[in-house]
């Protein structure tokens, strides 16, 4: 088990350097690490004493921490979970396995599992009075926006795992997080449309209780369906983690001031909710609808590529990958098989989606600037078809990333070159006036 990151330090080298040479001739030297894969870091914390500041907006070319939870290969196409290949985990593992690979940097043996697995269930309900709180909000109201309010105040409920410098009180946070997730997601759909909350089934696994809770009803029996429990379980998985992604990094930023858990996921689903991150399989199905036709696509392709309306194409292009998404062609797959097995092959969503892909990868604009279908291009097809309403896609991709949120603020919290982060700007305001 990966104790700390302070230890992992050793595999850090820094045998070169870089030299900044200023206008007036003084230079300065940077330390440049080797990580374990990827591209050397330059060290630019010797600029403090210049007084001088990096400026990159959107941070494109800044690494914000060390870290060995995850690893994107982005000219490669390739995503490792603590070493392991995306389409390995997605093929052979369950996504409670990959949670405890991801939190505890190692596989877990059987007993390990059996362990990790009964902590998680034994938390997946809500005390009443949580349930009561949700009771509040309009039934209008979107799933996200009641994730972040409940989940924040999930820090009201448990006082007693709050301490962030203890690691027994992150593991035990972490857990709560990662068995409350869906049930939270679940009780807030479920109050949507004026059903019952329904209670977790410990006895079923995690993404098959999900769907229970989704789903069931106190009036019949109900079992969600393998095959539906198995793409559920990938998705989960795909979405687990992607390295300091923005809700990652709004957790650590948030992690960073020594918040609290609750309150720093909670800032995470926040950022995960716009549609430029995890809004995006939410705005693919909504663009799918509105393209309503394959006849129409061309001219909704020109229509983007002129830039006039300021639109995207939602599920193309990523910051990282240039080549490919991995996670893209696992859920394409997982796509093709839930669609056949609910015999919607003729979908005319998925045709859709299938026609405009085929013509966006062929097009110069899209080659161009390497903009390939991200796992949301698909994602949202197969979450349709398991009957999931779209405004819930994006608690699902909550669901799944609160693992690689809490992995991530966990490991902050053992590194020894932990701080508060504090990034600096460039001022274009007024120069210093009086007020007359
Ligand atoms: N459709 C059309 N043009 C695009 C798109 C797109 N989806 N994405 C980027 N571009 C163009 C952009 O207009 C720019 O063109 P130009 O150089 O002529 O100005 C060029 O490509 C580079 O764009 P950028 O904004 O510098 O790229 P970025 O790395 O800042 O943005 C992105 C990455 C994912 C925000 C963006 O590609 C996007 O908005 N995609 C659609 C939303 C989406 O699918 N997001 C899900 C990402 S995967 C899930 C997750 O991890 O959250």
């Amino acid at each position: 088990m990966i104790a700390s990151l302070k230890k992992l330090y050793d595999n850090r080298t820094s045998d070169k350097f870089a030299t900044l040479t200023l206008p007036n001739g003084e230079t300065i030297q940077f330390p440049m690490y080797s990580g374990s894969l990827g591209p050397d870091v330059i060290d630019i914390s010797p600029l403090k004493k210049a007084d001088l500041f990096t400026y990159d907006p959107g941070f494109v070319a800044t690494a914000s921490c060390s870290s060995a939870v995850t690893y994107i290969d982005g000219n490669k196409g390739e995503l490792l979970y603590r070493g392991y290949p995306i389409e390995q985990l997605a093929e052979k593992t369950t996504f409670l396995q990959t949670c405890y690979l991801l939190y505890n940097g190692e596989m877990p043996t059987e007993a390990e599992f059996q362990t990790y697995r009964a902590e998680i269930t034994r938390h997946t309900m809500v005390t009443q009075r949580m349930a009561d709180f949700m009771k509040g909000f309009d039934s209008a109201a979107h799933p996200m926006a009641v994730m972040i309010a409940v989940v924040g105040a999930l820090a009201a409920f448990n006082h007693e795992w709050t301490n962030v410098k203890s690691s027994r009180s992150r593991q035990k946070s972490a857990a709560l997080l990662v068995a409350k997730m869906p049930t939270i997601a679940a009780m807030s759909y479920k109050y949507s449309i004026g059903h019952p909350f329904m209670y977790p089934q410990n006895s079923y696994g995690f993404a098959e209780n999900f769907l229970y809770m989704m789903f069931a009803t106190p009036c019949e029996p109900y079992r969600p369906d393998p095959i539906l429990v198995k793409a559920l379980n990938r998705i989960f998985i795909l979405h687990a983690d992607h390295e300091q992604n923005a809700s990652t990094s709004t957790v650590r930023l948030s992690g960073s001031t020594n918040a609290n858990p609750f309150a720093c996921v909670s800032a995470g689903i926040a950022s995960l909710w716009g549609p430029a991150h995890g809004g995006a399989n939410e705005a693919v199905l909504k663009m799918l609808n509105e393209i309503g036709s394959p006849d129409n696509i061309t001219a909704f392709i020109e229509e983007i590529k002129s830039g006039k309306s300021g639109r995207r194409l939602m599920g193309f292009g990523h910051r990282v990958y240039k080549n490919f998404d991995p996670r893209a062609h696992v859920m394409r797959n997982t796509c093709h098989q839930v669609l056949e097995h609910l015999k919607l092959e003729d979908d005319e969503l998925f045709r859709i989606a299938l026609e405009l892909e085929k013509i966006a990868l062929e097009d110069e604009y899209f080659v161009e600037r390497k903009l390939y279908p991200n796992v949301d291009f698909y994602s949202g097809i197969v979450l349709r078809a398991l009957n999931i309403p779209t405004t819930m896609f994006t608690a699902i991709f909550a669901i799944a990333r609160t693992i690689g949120w809490v992995s991530h603020w966990n490991e902050q919290h053992t590194d020894p070159e932990f701080r508060i982060g504090r990034p600096r700007q460039l001022y274009l305001g007024s120069k210093k006036r009086d007020l007359k």
